[in-house]
């Protein structure tokens, strides 16, 4: 199969096509045939270096795409379902024709692979995060990121759970996060008082997915950490708020397959800002590096 392979660990250019043995499913596993992967920040750091995974690597966090072979224990899917999840190895991912998974949801009718596969990480972590602020019909809730992958899932499931929600994002995001539901609001200098005048009540639990520095802010909103969550900010533990990171033990398909039945019933909506072959994932990446990439990056083998 064709995979874009990473032999040394660096800058963009270290993703390189090359063709590399088709791998077979274990127990409880099965062999999708990937039809979009999403290019996500975390792919980044991986890509050079930062999370020390062994050479050659094949990255790719998060995929959609059919059903190839079904391994030994598996139930519930058949060779030519759609499914969208995420690859079991770091390194056996889904920048490549085909990847191993046990830990996926089926596609329902009427969403495509490139809107499943934007919707993985994102509704995943958006829905974590949220479980732990615990907010209320009738509350209001900022959402930082608000037009990215993880910020539009988690003020979808907000807004879908009866919450009034403060979304802060970049100016020329502001009319997708209106289209979501949420009042907009630009980030930057004086954010506090823009945020105060959008919510003259005031703001019940905040969620970070942007991590650029702004937990400041939301704990001046909230007028302490308490209900402050980031899912984002490595500088948590500095300000004493909770980070909730995601990891293959705490990824809940069930959440992926609610959000793939919003947007199959009309009510979710995806962003797709731009779409690379797979031999340009290094483009991708370089891409994605510079920020407000308009919606979600994909590879498509
Ligand atoms: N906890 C976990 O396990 C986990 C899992 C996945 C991702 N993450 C992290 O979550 C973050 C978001 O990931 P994503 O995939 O949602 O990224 P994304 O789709 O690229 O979205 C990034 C968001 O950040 C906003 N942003 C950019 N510059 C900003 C600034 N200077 N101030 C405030 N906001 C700014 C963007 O707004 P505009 O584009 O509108 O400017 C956009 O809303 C990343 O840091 C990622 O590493 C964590």
């Amino acid at each position: 199969m064709k995979a874009s392979v990473i032999t040394s660990f660096g800058g963009p250019e270290v993703l390189q096509e090359a063709d590399v043995p088709t791998p077979g499913p274990g127990r409880g596993q099965v062999l999708a045939r990937v039809h979009a992967a999403g290019v996500n920040p975390a792919e980044l750091t991986a890509r050079s270096g930062g999370f020390g995974l062994p050479a050659p690597a094949i990255i790719g966090f998060e995929f959609a795409g059919t059903v190839e072979q079904v391994g030994e224990g598996v139930t519930g899917v058949r060779v030519g379902d759609r499914i969208a999840g995420w690859p079991d190895s770091f390194v056996q991912g889904a920048y490549a024709e085909f990847t191993l998974s046990g830990n996926y949801a089926l596609i329902p009718d009427g969403v495509t692979f490139e809107q499943a596969a934007a919707t993985v990480i994102g509704a995943d972590n958006a829905a974590r995060g949220l479980a732990l602020l615990a907010p209320e019909r009738g509350e209001t809730l900022v959402v930082t990121g608000a037009s990215g992958a993880l910020g539009s899932a988690a003020v979808q499931f907000a807004r879908l759970a009866g919450l009034t929600v403060i979304g802060i994002a970049g100016r020329d995001s502001l009319p997708y996060v209106e289209s979501l539901g949420a009042t907009a609001v630009e980030y930057g200098d004086g954010l506090v008082d823009r945020v105060r005048d959008a919510a003259p009540d005031g703001v019940d639990a905040a969620l970070d997915t942007a991590g650029k520095g702004l937990l400041p802010a939301l704990i001046e909103l909230r007028g302490g950490t308490r209900r402050v969550v980031t899912l984002a900010d490595l500088d948590a533990g500095r300000y004493r708020v909770q980070f909730s990171g995601g990891n293959p033990g705490n990824r809940r398909n069930q959440f992926v397959r609610t959000a793939l039945e919003h947007i199959a019933a009309g009510e979710w909506r995806t962003r797709i800002g731009r779409t690379f072959p797979l031999s340009q994932a290094a483009d991708a990446h370089r891409f994605l590096a510079a920020g407000h990439t308009g919606g979600k990056v994909l590879l498509v083998p």
